[in-house]
């Protein structure tokens, strides 16, 4: 148990009136003992102030820079969302040209949008699975050469998908230029446990900022996540501040007392657990290479030289492309036949998150599902090439601009071609846009959205009146 769960604990059991936040007042007789009330308390003497700490929650923060071995790192309790907000805030000034890949989530767009920011983006290359590979390091460098204004880079890395960029050689170039180097990690938490990755993970060759959230594939609660820093480019004061303003003032007990065990598990039996999750890795993709007409990213990249490094296999990627069914059609078998539910489907394929918290029975429960589904499954002829990038929509105006301009229309989304964008459009998860304020809409984007409607996976739009969607006259 943490320090700071037993602390909590002890706090209850001595029976003070809570004559403060929150309501609950503890009152466990009133509200039951489902929830755990009696942990729930607020910043009182002798807990610390997360926006300044000295004790329990510096602690807790020493204990996950030793671990990961930063400079600095700060918990987060509201998602490695208001890591994003505050890393990005905390290097740039309003109007700034940053250079983000395209595939970065929507709280990096959100980022943009806030800070007024001017960005270059880069595309990841992607496969006729429709998946985005890794960012390049020649088009990281071809823009820094061509923009010598960029004041920050941002990647995603490890993708939803868990394809690792090479952060090492993005970050030597980005310091050649003194530019900073910020890496979205929020599904990364865990690469510095795994022999294989660890020498991959952004923070261990050299990132300035790194954002992680726990919660994604670590034992950790939905919420939890750790901003760390590290280097000169980056000032510790910042994103201090930052932080004070992105996240909350009333920080969760509960929230900060996971973190701590998620540390500690990791730090006392995390060696011991990592080794038992990839053997049951391991036995997954070689059971899992029997499937012939489902397949497995992990299985197909045993060629691809870069991957084979670059990779997290903890994301079990099942394609659909070949087969006669959707991913959201396998997701929806896995669901309703055998109670499996998923991180996400898109049109092509799936993907089952994985982490030390799976036991060798929920990899065996999940493969068995595969191996069943796919007996029953039949090929398709012709496999459709999803390699074909979206053609990078042009910039009109920029994201805030877009959003602040009150002349505009609502239209069915079919008829838009050529008009500009007053919204976001985008699946969910990911949470990255097709389509951000200010851009022109073009055929590849329209074509990609009748792709995502005709396998019945729903489109988010900023306004939340699709089919529709506003479009405006600059
Ligand atoms: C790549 C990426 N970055 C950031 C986030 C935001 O993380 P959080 O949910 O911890 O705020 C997500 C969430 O799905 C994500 O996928």
């Amino acid at each position: 148990m943490g320090s700071l769960q037993k602390k909590l604990e002890e706090y209850y059991n001595k029976e003070y009136l809570p004559m403060h936040m929150p309501g609950h007042k503890r009152n466990v007789e009133l509200l039951g003992e489902k929830l755990p009330y009696k942990i729930d308390i607020t910043e009182i003497e002798g807990f610390d102030d997360l926006h300044n700490p000295e004790g329990i929650i510096k602690n807790i923060e020493e204990k996950a820079k030793k671990i990961y071995k930063s400079e600095k790192s700060f918990i987060l309790v509201n998602g490695s969302t208001c890591g994003i907000l505050s890393g990005i805030r905390a290097c740039v000034n309003t109007g700034d040209k940053v250079l983000v890949a395209r595939n970065c989530h929507k709280s990096v767009y959100n980022a943009l949008e806030i800070n007024g920011l001017n960005p270059i983006y880069i595309v990841p290359e992607i496969e006729r699975d429709g998946i985005d590979r890794n960012i390049s390091i020649s088009d990281v460098k071809k823009k820094l050469e061509e923009n010598k204004d960029i004041k920050l880079i941002i990647i995603t890395s490890p993708t939803y998908e868990g394809i690792i960029s090479d952060i090492k050689q993005i970050v030597d170039i980005a310091h050649k230029y003194n530019v900073p180097v910020l890496v979205d990690e929020a599904h990364g938490a865990h690469l510095n446990f795994i022999d294989e990755l660890k020498s991959k993970e952004a923070l261990n060759v050299g990132a300035d900022i790194v954002v992680q959230s726990l919660h994604k594939t670590l034992p950790a609660l939905t919420g939890t996540a750790l901003l760390h820093i590290q280097g000169n480019l980056v000032k510790e004061e910042n994103v201090k501040r930052q932080l004070a303003i992105f996240e909350t003032s009333s920080p969760s007990y509960i929230l900060m007392a996971s973190i701590e065990e998620c540390l500690d598990i990791i730090k006392n039996k995390g060696k011991e657990l990592f080794n038992i999750y990839n053997k049951n890795l391991k036995n997954f993709y070689k059971k899992t290479d029997k499937l012939e007409k489902l397949s497995i990213l992990g299985n197909e990249i045993k060629n691809d030289e870069y991957l084979k490094k670059y990779y997290d296999f903890g994301k079990i990627v099942i394609k659909t492309d070949k087969t006669n069914i959707t991913g959201k059609e396998l997701s929806d078998i896995l669901r309703k036949d055998y109670k499996i539910e998923l991180e996400m489907a898109s049109s092509s394929y799936v993907i089952a998150m994985t982490s030390i918290c799976d036991s060798y029975n929920n990899f065996e429960r999940l493969l068995n599902a595969l191996l069943e589904i796919d007996e029953k499954l039949e090929l398709k002829k012709d496999i459709r090439d999803n390699s074909c990038k979206i053609q990078l929509p042009k910039k009109k105006v920029s994201i805030l601009k877009a959003l602040e301009n009150k002349n505009y229309k609502l239209e069915e989304y079919k008829n838009v071609e050529g008009k500009i964008s007053r919204e976001y459009i985008w699946i969910y998860p990911p949470g990255v846009p097709l389509i951000t304020p200010g851009e022109e809409i073009n055929k590849d984007v329209i074509e990609k959205i009748q792709e995502f409607e005709k396998s019945k996976i729903s489109v988010r739009t900023t306004f939340g009146k699709f089919p529709k969607i506003e479009v405006i006259d600059i």
